[in-house]
């Protein structure tokens, strides 16, 4: 049992049904599976003091047993107020492992839960959206000299750490596990694709075929949520910045243009660009009555909530997860999980098989932080290709699929030039 100082979670009791769901993750993750039992073998991070801040779920649970199983101490804190599944928490801290994680915690408990975090003197940070690191380099730079270094799981977190690096600001080596292909092309893609819907159909039990479903933000994440979208029977509208992914989108059979013409017609406005007021002001005026608002991107900045509440006269609860905002014109407009990644607000994040992947990245990530320790310099680093290829080996593998190798011939021929018509 973790100490009653470094642990705060909703409600104790709560633990047998959190094991029981991580149990049944865990049946959908065999490529940490068998980590795990390498770690257990080898304690390749035997005494290394880990602070995670993750969003608090089955799937990080099962990462976090990986951890121990490999001598780490590890401690969790929550990397979104609204994403921790308390059942989770409790089961966590039974199995030893410090969680600081409530559902719905407001700013300043989310921010209290990061430095209990930082207060075990960590040696690996794990972080997804950059909050931790970022909190560690401004309040807490006196521990950065324990470092041996970080990962990042999340797009916009590798955003944030890309730009301290540019501008001189990080001070030690973070590896971005977002921007493994056995990361971004299944997580982003088929994870919050499925996930994404999953939320938005918990909470509001929407009927997807014939509606206009207009998507902010064409990039791993929003092709998924497109692409699930339209199996569904919805009618996709995209909206980009970028021209050679608006032509994507646009080739791959979606509708294109920009979101002032969409707002005007879409039944359904989903932001996942990792950007901020994306849905502004005049877009919100300009949307039919009964518009839903979700965002599955990182922070609750998509979709600009202080103008919703400015244009509002009145706001009521319509059904959990759902907040209806009367316009002063009488139109409402209706936002999903307030603002908040809609999957892990009013669902339960991704399925475990893309987890599986995400996290034994980060857990050989880890692994190879320890071994290289002092090595690294101070900036952000890709996940090292053999990391990246061995994950997608053992992911075949455990699902019983084999693929053909290169001959001689073959590896001849392409590593030659002289060959040629
Ligand atoms: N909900 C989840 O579980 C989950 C999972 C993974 C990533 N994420 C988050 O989702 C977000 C997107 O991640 P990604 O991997 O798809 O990123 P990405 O960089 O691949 O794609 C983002 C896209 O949004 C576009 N964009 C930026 N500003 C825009 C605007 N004003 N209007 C329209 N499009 C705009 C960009 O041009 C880009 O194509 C990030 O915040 C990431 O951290 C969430």
């Amino acid at each position: 049992m973790a100490s009653s100082k470094n642990y705060d979670i909703k409600d104790p009791t709560l633990a047998e049904t959190g094991r029981r769901r991580i149990d049944w993750a865990h049946r959908e993750m065999p490529v940490l599976e068998l980590i795990r039992d390498r770690f257990a073998r080898e304690k390749p991070l035997s005494g290394i003091r880990i602070a995670a801040c993750l969003h608090i779920t089955t799937e990080t649970a099962n990462l976090a047993l990986t951890l121990q199983a490999g001598g780490a101490d590890t401690i969790l804190c929550a990397s979104n107020p609204l994403s921790t599944q308390d059942d989770v928490a409790a089961a966590l801290v039974e199995y030893g492992i410090p969680t600081n994680a409530i559902k719905g915690e407001d700013s300043a408990t989310y921010y209290e839960h990061i430095s209990t975090a930082l207060e075990t003197e960590p040696e690996i940070t794990v972080d997804d959206g950059a909050d931790l690191v970022i909190t560690l380099h401004t309040k807490q730079e006196g521990l950065i000299g324990n470092i041996i270094g970080g990962t990042e799981e999340t797009t916009t977190g590798v955003v944030r750490l890309r730009s301290m690096e540019k501008s001189g600001d990080l001070k030690y080596p973070i590896i971005a596990v977002n921007d493994a292909q056995t990361k971004y092309l299944f997580d982003n893609r088929y994870g919050t694709g499925q996930s994404t819907i999953d939320g938005i159909t918990r909470a509001t039990n929407v009927l997807w075929a014939g509606k206009k479903v207009v998507i902010c933000g064409y990039g791993w994440c929003g092709r998924g949520i497109a692409m699930r979208a339209k199996g569904l029977g919805a009618h996709i509208i995209l909206t980009e910045v970028e021209p050679v992914r608006a032509l994507e989108a646009v080739m791959d059979g979606y509708q294109v243009m920009p979101l002032m013409e969409a707002a005007r017609i879409g039944d359904i406005f989903i932001t996942i660009s990792g950007n901020k007021n994306v849905i502004d002001k005049a877009h919100l005026q300009a949307m039919k009555d009964g518009a839903l608002l979700a965002n599955s991107g990182h922070f609750n900045v998509e979709i600009n909530i202080p103008a919703l509440e400015s244009l509002s006269r009145s706001r009521k609860e319509a059904r959990p997860f759902v907040e209806e905002f009367t316009l002063s014109d009488g139109r409402r407009l209706f936002l999903l999980g307030e603002g908040r990644l809609i999957n892990l607000a009013a669902a339960e994040g991704h399925p475990a098989s893309v987890m599986d992947m995400s996290f034994a990245n980060q857990a050989l990530c880890m692994e190879y932080m320890v071994k290289n320790r002092g090595t690294l310099e101070t900036r952000v680093y890709p996940v090292p290709t053999e990391i990246d290829k061995q994950v997608a080996r053992l992911k075949l593998d455990a699902m019983g699929i084999s693929i053909d190798a290169l001959t001689p011939e073959q590896e001849r021929y392409l590593r030659s030039w002289q060959e040629g018509t």
